[in-house]
């Protein structure tokens, strides 16, 4: 995947990728031609003693080094921006795709594995970019122009070329397919490690409650080993190249002097010759040695573009339809009609022919234990995921015919996790409403039962990465505050009240109904205490409601209710 990923995304770049290879171009000539003309000096400038043509042709060659090097410096700094912008793209790709993803593709692949491949895989693409643009046109002109020059130079010596190429070459190739698949080995192990630690670090109030240090560690110390021992046998590999390359190079040396020597005594060859001759066998060798360094890159490079690959080939599941229709002004209402929904690869669908109607102005209540399929329930309202059957309509308006963002800009959710972004009390609020003045956000806060905490502290102080550094029940009215804020039609709390003792959960509820302005309002519990003065309750077992109705109808009639209300009874009683 590595060529249809980089055709993509050098595609953008092509004058600049062009120019490059014309730079590289001219800069190999130029090299290819300074052997010769050194030559020319010693054999008829120094030979002859003819000062002025040294003068001469030393002019030349400087002006052609001087060419050189604006040649190479220009590919280069070409060569860099035109990588460093592949590697940019790349990772504005990946991160764009991710973003559209829903929740079912985004699991699929997880969240360590969507981070490497966008950061460390990215990399890998965009070195190799860049080392083609120094290697992939230079060595092969380099090597064939090279020995042209050589030939003309000398035919007899040029013999040892057809041996000291292919040993190198064969050298090379050794070396390099045996490093390819350990360079794949890295990859993989480098990725083990990240997984450890990344599971060290946020699990370590687990670990040291279970006091699991020395087996984490050792754990650690596994993958942390396993790592060592595939780079240093790549350590080994790249230990031995560099001394047998030299030998191999000094060898061939040692030889066209040799013979050479005996040429020029015969008056075969001029001195000058030898020298160039010398010069493009080195010159030679050397792109024997890039060519083979690039094909020891390109199979670490094509894991990754196949692992970015991946995740740009996957289509998000929800998006927007090609003409969506708008939702009208006004309130909405929000139904369930008979939807189902499971997840993929399960057996049985989490939800189950669920009905309901969610009307501004009231108040509806979802009850069930963990797992009854109510956090699904909420994820299907704001379409972070689709029925498998049935519908969701908003307005009237079947879900999948709207644009997603106008969808979830009128529905307002409280997540079952709440999740606040670092910065400030303020910022992390100001999310749901950037314009909110502080006197918005003091009243949202009030609505949430949050502004005695917040007062101790200010609306300035820092939410840490995730909200660490508040408790759960903080986090969850900081939350509510948020959700607040934001102008909707519809309020959705999924467990939002669990965190939060019996009274404060009482005074927010209390608080609710002028809080959400007339909009509809869904509230998922476990609690009872939560949801008894709801306008209607629906009771869910297993995906599937098995009740609804008030709380004092409820409890007349549905026995499943009942019994969670006598379970929670007895535990508070008990307490
Ligand atoms: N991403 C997921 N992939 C597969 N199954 C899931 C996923 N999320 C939840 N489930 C399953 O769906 C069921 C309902 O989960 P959920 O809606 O979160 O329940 P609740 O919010 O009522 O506790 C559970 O049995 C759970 O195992
Ligand atoms: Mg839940």
């Amino acid at each position: 995947m590595l060529l249809p990923v980089l055709r993509r995304f050098l595609r953008p770049y092509r004058r600049d990728v062009l120019l490059v290879v014309l730079l590289q171009f001219l800069q190999t000539i130029a090299a290819l031609s300074l052997p010769t003309l050194n030559a020319d000096i010693i054999d008829n400038g120094v030979v002859l003693g003819d000062t002025g043509y040294i003068l001469r042709v030393g002019g030349v060659m400087l002006a052609i080094s001087a060419l050189q090097v604006a040649c190479a410096i220009g590919a280069v700094f070409l060569g860099a921006r035109t990588a460093m912008s592949v590697g940019r793209d790349l990772r504005h790709a990946v991160f764009t795709r991710v973003q559209r993803f829903s929740l079912a593709e985004a699991g699929r692949f997880g969240a360590p594995s969507l981070i490497t491949r966008s950061t460390n895989d990215a990399q890998q693409v965009q070195m190799v970019t860049f080392m083609s643009f120094v290697i992939i046109v230079m060595a092969p002109i380099m090597m064939i122009g090279g020995i042209i020059m050589a030939v003309r130079q000398d035919l007899g010596l040029s013999a040892l070329l057809l041996v000291a190429v292919p040993v190198l070459l064969g050298v090379m190739v050794f070396i390099a397919t045996r490093m390819g698949p350990l360079f794949r080995t890295i990859q993989g192990r480098i990725d083990r490690i990240n997984l450890v630690m990344r599971e060290q670090i946020s699990g370590v109030r687990v670990i040291r409650a279970f006091t699991r240090q020395p087996t984490e560690r050792q754990r650690f110390a596994l993958a942390n080993t396993q790592l060592r021992d595939t780079s240093l046998q790549v350590g080994y590999l790249m230990a031995l190249m560099f001394p047998v390359v030299q030998l191999i190079i000094n060898v061939s040396s040692v030889a066209v002097i040799w013979f050479g020597a005996g040429r020029i005594d015969s008056g075969a060859m001029e001195v000058g010759s030898l020298v160039a001759f010398l010069n493009y066998l080195m010159q030679i060798l050397m792109s024997v040695l890039m060519a083979s360094m690039m094909f020891m890159m390109v199979p670490r490079a094509s894991v990754s573009a196949d692992r970015i690959h991946a995740v740009l080939d996957t289509e998000p599941q929800i998006t927007a339809p090609e003409r969506p229709r708008t939702l009208p002004a006004g309130r909405m209402v929000v139904e369930l009609d008979a939807a189902s929904f499971g997840y993929e690869g399960a057996e049985e669908p989490v939800l189950k022919d669920v009905t309901l109607r969610l009307e501004p102005g009231r108040t509806t209540a979802v009850i069930g234990s963990t797992g009854s399929g109510k956090s699904t329930l909420v994820n299907l309202l704001p379409r972070l995921i689709d029925a498998t059957a049935g519908s969701v309509r908003a307005a009237g308006i079947d879900v999948r015919e709207l644009d997603p963002a106008e969808l979830r800009a009128r529905i307002s959710v409280v997540p079952q996790r709440a999740f606040l972004f670092s910065g400030t009390i303020a910022s992390t609020l100001r999310f749901a409403r950037p314009g909110a003045t502080e006197e918005e956000l003091w009243q949202a806060l009030e609505a949430a039962q949050a502004s005695d905490f917040v007062s101790d502290v200010g609306l300035d102080a820092r939410v840490e990465q995730g909200g660490s550094n508040f408790s759960g029940g903080q986090r969850q009215r900081l939350a509510i505050a948020r959700a607040l804020l934001k102008p909707a039609d519809l309020y959705v709390f999924d467990d939002s009240f669990s965190a939060l003792d019996y009274t404060t959960d009482a005074r927010l509820r209390a608080g609710l109904p002028a809080a959400t302005g007339g909009a509809a309002v869904l509230i998922v519990a476990q609690r009872v205490a939560t949801i008894r003065g709801a306008d209607e309750i629906i009771v869910l077992d297993e995906g599937r409601i098995v009740g609804r109705g008030t709380h004092g109808e409820l409890m007349d009639t549905n026995v499943t209710y009942q019994e969670i209300v006598l379970s929670q009874l007895s535990a508070q009683e008990a307490a």
